[in-house]
């Protein structure tokens, strides 16, 4: 077993060493903590996999502090690309593009010719990154299938004793991970609904985007991040409340006779509880509810210890589109309805 050392962010440069040994190291970023290791380094790539426990077909994001980095990998960067660049990094969008064949290992692509490179807002990770000297992988730092990490007693209570460290900067502040967009494709498709909002990027480029909701099945690549696989899923089985079903999930909370995990914002819970139910608060809105979402998941795996979490739902639209998509695939779909009062 390795010792998983904590660092403070002014010990970043003790974890950069790590890194140039081709150990791995976990890092913060604005969305997620994420787990770095050297990208051109396949033997320390291989070893990510493996910490995580992840499917080696699922590529790996491309974590970079300067456009440069970029630059080393792909040819072509297209106009609209910079002109996203320029306005969204360092910030909460990947993008997918076309790499010079074998400049990356097969073990940071799964085998496409495309990767997806981020330059995360974190100050730390990108000075961590300038002191390595080169781009990092940065898968989210969990365990492969668990709620993402989002402060550094996640990434320790999942990856403790199997990653040399851990830059701890923190609490994140968006709390789901970055809007990937594929600019390899015509028209630009989002992967993965994250913090920069579709609608946004549509605006910005006054181009038409695809919003991809496209479905992998089980035997292809996957195109789309993670999609073949169980995603953010607590012990607990979640039912997704829509804001009109809250009355109801309580009277049928109450007539079970176990603890229920309730997550929801502060203004829709009611002042008395459920003698059996257990709160988690969301806080005042759908930016304090991404940010606190996976850390709520995880407080009923592992503090509380529940069988049914009941979980606030939100509109898709604006951050909620990126919230919702979470938060489904970690109830498995799974609404609450009233027929349960049946
Ligand atoms: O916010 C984030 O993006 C976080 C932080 C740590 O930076 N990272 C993150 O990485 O969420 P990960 O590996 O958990 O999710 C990245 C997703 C994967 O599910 C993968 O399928 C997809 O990006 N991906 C990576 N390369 C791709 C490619 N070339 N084409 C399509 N999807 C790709
Ligand atoms: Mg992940």
């Amino acid at each position: 077993m390795l010792i998983t050392k904590v660092y403070k962010p002014s010990e970043v440069e003790k974890a950069a060493d790590e890194l140039k040994k081709g150990e791995l190291i976990a890092f913060p970023t604005e969305t997620v903590y994420g787990l770095g290791a050297d990208a051109t380094n396949e033997q320390a790539v291989k070893r990510v996999y493996l910490a995580k426990g992840r499917p080696s077909d699922n590529p790996l994001i491309v974590t970079v502090s300067s456009l440069e980095m970029v630059q080393k990998y792909v040819n072509d960067i297209s106009e609209d690309a910079q002109k996203l660049i320029k306005r969204f990094w360092p910030g909460p969008l990947t993008l997918i593009f076309k790499i010079k064949p074998g400049s990356l290992s097969k073990a940071v692509t799964g085998g496409l010719e495309t990767a997806a490179f981020r330059m995360p807002a974190n100050r730390v990770t990108r000075e961590l990154i300038d002191m390595a000297g080169v781009p990092l992988v940065g898968p989210s730092a969990n365990s492969s299938g668990k709620p993402s990490p989002t402060t550094a007693a996640h990434v320790f209570h999942d990856l403790e004793g199997r990653i040399a460290g851990i830059v701890d900067d923190g609490p994140t502040s968006v709390g789901v991970e970055s809007t990937i967009l594929d600019m390899s494709v015509q028209p630009p498709t989002i992967l993965r609904p994250g913090a920069v909002l579709g609608e946004e990027i549509e605006q910005f480029l006054a181009k038409e985007i695809i919003f991809d909701r496209h479905k992998v099945t089980a035997k292809e690549t996957p195109k789309a991040p993670g999609m073949k696989y169980k995603h953010y899923a607590p012990a607990a089985q979640v039912l997704i409340v829509d804001a009109q079903d809250w009355q109801a999930a309580f009277e049928w909370a109450k007539r079970q006779t176990e603890d229920i995990g309730v997550m929801g914002l502060k203004s829709a819970l009611p002042s008395a509880l459920p003698a059996n139910c257990i709160a988690y608060d969301l806080g005042t809105d759908i930016h304090t509810a991404s940010q606190r979402l996976f850390a709520g998941l995880r407080y009923f795996d592992n503090e509380k210890r529940v069988n049914w979490i009941l979980a606030a739902g939100f509109p898709e639209e604006g951050l909620g589109t990126a919230y919702m998509n979470r938060l489904k695939k970690s109830a498995g779909d799974q609404f609450f309805k009233k027929e349960r009062l049946n």
